[in-house]
């Protein structure tokens, strides 16, 4: 299995114990990578590890906090150990408990603030800083930062989530132009509203669909599997000449 090209190489998946995170890594597993999957919850991460080993992938799993540098680095320390290296990075975890209490500027929590910024953004900047040396010492490599539509579009609520997911943006580009010349490319996804399995099992999960298909211009909300295809397309090397971009997966939400 997999696809020319690309078999045997090494991808770590930070945030891969569910949702988006999980259909990625799934996805390239499927293609023949060999998957790190990360995540805060240890037996989420081995619960996907698990799936990709069954569909015929290989992978393994390690318990990691975004928000603590030395077990960020121990993450990669996994990958080299249990792979030998790393070639690709897709960095997708975010604390989404946090954003249900970041209310708006004035009534914000600073902690809310605090650990938003701690996880959803410093945390990317430590998973690249211990994994493009990684990458460089193989003559390249590829990342994916997660961003969402919330970076784009103004919200009355959510602003330590928007704001962070904005710093992606510009994450993205400093990795690009710093390291594109030698070989590592890094883009961003941003997805609208996706329905995962935490989100469809929210009791007012109706509601939720019926205001996420009144922002955007599609008959229907996303699958992970749409943001899992982008991911695996910007990972591939179809996307050879695509760099420091922000591609917006949001059935229309947001146009530029
Ligand atoms: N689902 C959507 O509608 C949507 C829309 C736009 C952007 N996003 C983004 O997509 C990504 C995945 O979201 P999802 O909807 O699949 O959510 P999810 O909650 O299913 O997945 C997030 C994963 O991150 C992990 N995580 C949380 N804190 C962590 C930490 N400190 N260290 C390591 N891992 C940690 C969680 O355990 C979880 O497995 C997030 O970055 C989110 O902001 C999601």
């Amino acid at each position: 299995m997999g696809l020319p090209g690309l078999s045997g190489k090494v991808v770590v998946v930070a945030g891969g114990g569910s949702g988006i995170g999980a259909a990625t890594a799934l996805r390239l597993g499927a293609q023949g990578w060999r998957v790190l999957v990360g995540d805060l919850g240890e037996s989420a991460a081995a619960g996907t590890a698990k799936l990709i080993a069954e569909a015929g992938g290989t992978a393994a799993a390690v318990g990691f906090d975004l928000g603590e540098p030395d077990s960020v680095r121990g993450l990669f320390d996994a990958a080299v150990a249990e792979f030998g290296g790393v070639d690709a990075l897709f960095n997708v975890g975010a604390d989404m408990g946090a954003v249900r209490n970041d209310s708006n500027v004035v009534d914000i929590d600073l902690e809310i603030w605090d650990r938003t910024m701690t996880v959803n953004l410093r945390g990317y900047v430590l998973t690249m800083k211990y994994g493009i040396p990684l990458m460089l010492a193989r003559g390249g490599g590829v990342i994916v930062n997660t961003s969402s539509a919330a970076a784009f579009q103004g919200e009355p609520a959510r602003p330590a989530y928007a704001t962070a997911k904005a710093g992606i943006g510009a994450l993205t580009r400093h990795v690009a132009s710093r390291w594109g010349r030698e070989g590592i490319r890094c883009n961003a996804v941003a997805p609208g509203f996706t329905a995962t399995e935490n989100i469809r099992s929210a009791p007012h999960w109706p509601e939720l669909q019926a205001g996420a298909l009144k922002r955007m211009h599609s008959p229907r909300v996303g699958e992970t599997g749409d943001i899992a295809a982008t991911v695996a397309f910007l990972m591939s090397e179809d996307a050879a000449w695509v760099n420091g971009q922000v591609l917006n997966v949001d059935g229309g939400t947001i146009m530029r």
